[in-house]
């Protein structure tokens, strides 16, 4: 890393360098080109304009040892213009953490000057071909800021990455091993030490005292950071726009990235703005046409949180005329019902026609959603003789899956087995069946 005229400080082995990018430090007063336009915003809506605003108000939704937090959260709609439908999503853009990043800066010794501007630039004599400074990262700001707003520091590190911090690693066995790990022989090792064990670029190093490797190398090669999607919960006659998310927690207890830094927000009442940009409509839209025909929403925990949207929408619109059918799972009837008190007023209000609820962790043998479908003769009558649509919203691995096979197998159940498949095909072929999913 250079600095303007003299060097900040030294890479060990200085016939190394970084493969095309540079480091400048630049005189103090440079202007800053910075800012979250450089960050990507990948089904973007409006070219992708990323609008900040502060969370105005945020509600705990659970609080129990045995279920997720659940966080309800209100924009503060003062920059908002944009026009929104419940079931669209918001791609929000979150921090690293500051400690993190404060340690990496340290390890790479450049935390004396990660303050100060510094600009981006090509590396005379590269060998890359067509060189150019990867969109993710602002031409002209500090380390301190690229760091924490533009590259993703906890994906763990792939093989080309891990073959350049070879190259820079002092210690031969430590050399030697992380050689090892980016080479065909090493694959299982590569993914037991690297993958499955969710290493990080510091756990990385921490593991490797020796590697030092330029900071201009860790810039080619993390990724950028990403936006997270989140449903949007609310309707836009309400005048807010609300998110609903669970608190991801890891297996070894630190907190998801988006989810951790939007609870650390909410704690300590921070009014700093909250980056996010609107993202491109999906087929998961509350159907406007027909309103003869019923619509059914199944979902589970934070699952309902389109749902919300949808239902709140109905309401403010008045309409009511419309049969409509949730059913709901959680594990507890007080502990994470989301929206219950909303939800049970929808049901008197006409909102909602039905209301089918299952609770899993209230008795001994689990009580799903699908025991709810089975159990309800109605289901089949909406969908074979009243042409009802489904919409789905849960975990894909297991709740979509399994809610897909029930639907099968309780129409085929009055159909005949195999047309219970051909029916749910049809449907979904014909946009009756309709999914919203992630992880
Ligand atoms: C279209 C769409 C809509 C979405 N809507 C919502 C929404 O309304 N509400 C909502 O809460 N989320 C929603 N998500 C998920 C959200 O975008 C994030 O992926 C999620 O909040 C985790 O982000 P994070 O940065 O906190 O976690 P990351 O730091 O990105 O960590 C996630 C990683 O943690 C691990 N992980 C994930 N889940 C768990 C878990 N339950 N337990 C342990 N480890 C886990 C996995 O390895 C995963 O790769 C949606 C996603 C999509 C694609
Ligand atoms: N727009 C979107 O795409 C969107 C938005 C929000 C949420 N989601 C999805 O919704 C899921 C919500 O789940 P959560 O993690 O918030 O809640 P959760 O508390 O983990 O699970 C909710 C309920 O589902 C039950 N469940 C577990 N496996 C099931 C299965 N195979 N079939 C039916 N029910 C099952 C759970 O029971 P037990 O734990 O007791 O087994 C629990 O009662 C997320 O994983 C996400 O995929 C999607």
């Amino acid at each position: 890393m250079s600095c303007g005229t003299h060097f900040k400080f030294e890479v060990k082995f200085k016939e190394m360098s970084s493969d095309y990018l540079k480091v400048v430090l630049l005189k103090q007063g440079a202007q800053v080109r910075d800012g979250n336009k450089y960050r990507l915003t990948p089904f973007g809506v409006t070219n992708g304009e990323i609008i900040s605003a502060p969370i105005e108000s945020a509600q705990k939704l659970t609080d129990h040892e045995d279920v997720k937090t659940v966080y309800r959260v209100v924009f503060n709609s003062a920059n908002i213009n944009h026009a929104f439908v419940p079931g669209d999503t918001i791609g929000v853009l979150p921090s690293n953490n500051e400690d993190v990043i404060d340690e990496i800066l340290a390890r790479l010794n450049v935390a004396s000057s990660a303050n100060e501007v510094c600009e981006l630039q090509i590396l005379e004599g590269t060998l890359k071909k067509n060189p150019s400074v990867p969109k993710h990262l602002p031409p002209k700001s500090t380390l301190k800021k690229i760091f924490q707003n533009h590259v993703d520091v906890h994906t763990p590190p792939k093989k080309l990455f891990l073959k350049s911090l070879a190259r820079f690693t002092q210690d031969p066995q430590e050399r030697a091993h992380l050689e090892h790990l980016c080479s065909p022989k090493g694959s299982s090792d590569y993914t037991k030490l690297i993958t499955t064990s969710g290493r990080t670029l510091l756990g990385l190093l921490k593991t490797f005292p020796s590697c030092g490797p330029p900071v201009e190398v860790l810039l080619e090669h993390l990724p950028p950071l990403q936006a997270r999607p989140y449903s949007i919960s609310s309707s836009p006659l309400s005048g807010k726009l609300e998110i609903t998310f669970f608190v991801v927690v890891r297996d070894d207890g630190s907190k998801g990235l988006c989810t951790g830094w939007l609870e650390r927000l909410i704690e300590e009442k921070a009014d700093i703005p909250v980056p996010f940009y609107f993202r491109q409509a999906t087929a998961f839209r509350f159907p406007k046409e027909l309103p003869e025909l019923p619509v059914i929403l199944i979902a589970t925990g934070t699952g309902i949180a389109p749902f919300r949207g949808f239902l709140q929408d109905l309401e403010l619109q008045g309409r009511f005329n419309r049969d409509i059918w949730l059913f709901y799972g959680c594990r507890y009837k007080d502990k994470d019902f989301l929206f219950k008190d909303e939800i049970q007023e929808f049901e008197k209000s006409g909102v909602l026609k039905k209301l089918s609820l299952s609770f899993s962790r209230e008795q001994r043998q689990k009580e799903y959603v699908q025991h709810r479908i089975e159990a309800s003769p109605d289901f089949f009558e909406w969908i074979l003789h009243k042409d009802a649509s489904v919409f789905i919203c849960g975990d894909a691995k297991t709740v979509v899956t399994d809610v897909r096979t029930c639907i099968c197998q309780t129409v085929g159940k009055y159909c005949g087995a195999s047309d219970g498949e051909a029916v749910v095909r049809r449907m979904e072929s014909t946009g009756r069946l309709i999914v919203d999913t992630w992880s």
